[in-house]
């Protein structure tokens, strides 16, 4: 770690940090390489950063790992992410059960095939009562569709008179997602220059800080990181009040 860079606060410390890594095929072709090579050096930094949010007691890390979209891109690609992830997972177990980890995927995970399946739910299962970080992988994951799909569950609440309709509220809907339990992000973070939410949590980042950065995500480590942490800790999270009113009652997440 850098030792010119001060130590962060605890006390302004995002709970949730959202990630949407991009550009690991642009890292690759500035150096004339494979795509694959970039989602490798990806994966790299997929565990630099795991480690590092679970060392400053983070509660939950949501990365974008794979989208309903990325279903599109070529056959050897899917293939070559889809061993990426089985290999970053089978590597990692281990950590994740001496720090505490919960691994959590969100999104539609029976499209993935049955061997990645059968070692996404071991590691799930295996580390579903640790205490510490959560490590949200959102895989197969889209927020429209997130959305749909909750809307789907509480109209068949409904329909069965389980639920009234006007006893639905954000609080309420918020449940029906995938991120059911957990604080909401408090910080999103793009690497790659892109000014885009690519579908992406959509009704969770309502009122989450964003910080788009121009770093490639294989370049993306630590040292970036707690950069962007210290320029959290200075924003003024208004949650549409004034900022005096901030000052007097501080507040989170609406849904909470
Ligand atoms: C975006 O880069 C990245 C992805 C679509 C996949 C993210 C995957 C990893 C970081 C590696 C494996 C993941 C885990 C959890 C071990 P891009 O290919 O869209 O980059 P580009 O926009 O430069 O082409």
């Amino acid at each position: 770690m850098n030792s010119d860079i001060p130590p962060l606060r605890p006390d302004s410390l995002p709970r949730h940090i959202a990630i949407i890594m991009d550009g690991n095929g642009r890292w690759a072709k500035k150096r004339s390489l494979n795509r694959i090579r970039g989602h490798r050096e990806g994966a790299e930094s997929v565990r630099n950063i795991v480690r590092a949010c679970r060392e400053m007691g983070i509660e939950v890390l949501t990365l974008y790992a794979f989208s309903t979209e990325n279903w599109q891109r070529p056959r050897p690609e899917i293939l070559a992410l889809m061993g990426l992830l089985k290999s970053f997972l089978r590597s990692e177990l281990g950590e994740m059960m001496e720090n505490g980890i919960r691994l959590n995927a969100i999104g539609q995970i029976e499209r993935f095939p049955d061997d990645v399946l059968t070692v996404l739910r071991e590691v799930m299962d295996q580390t579903r009562k640790n205490p510490g970080m959560i490590l949200n992988l959102a895989l197969s994951y889209g927020g429209r569709d997130e959305i749909v799909t909750a809307a789907r569950r509480i109209a068949a609440e409904v329909q069965a008179g389980r639920l009234q309709s006007e006893e639905i509220t954000e609080g309420v809907f918020s449940k029906y997602l995938y991120t059911e339990g957990m604080p909401e992000p408090d910080l999103l973070i793009r690497t790659s220059g892109e000014m885009r939410i690519s579908n992406f949590l959509l009704w969770q980042i309502a009122y989450t800080e964003i910080c788009v950065t121009d770093t490639l995500w294989p370049d993306f480590r630590r040292d970036e990181l707690i950069q962007i942490l210290h320029d959290y800790e200075k924003r003024e999270r208004r949650f549409g009040v004034t900022g005096d009113q901030i000052k007097k009652t501080p507040r989170r997440g609406l849904t909470e």
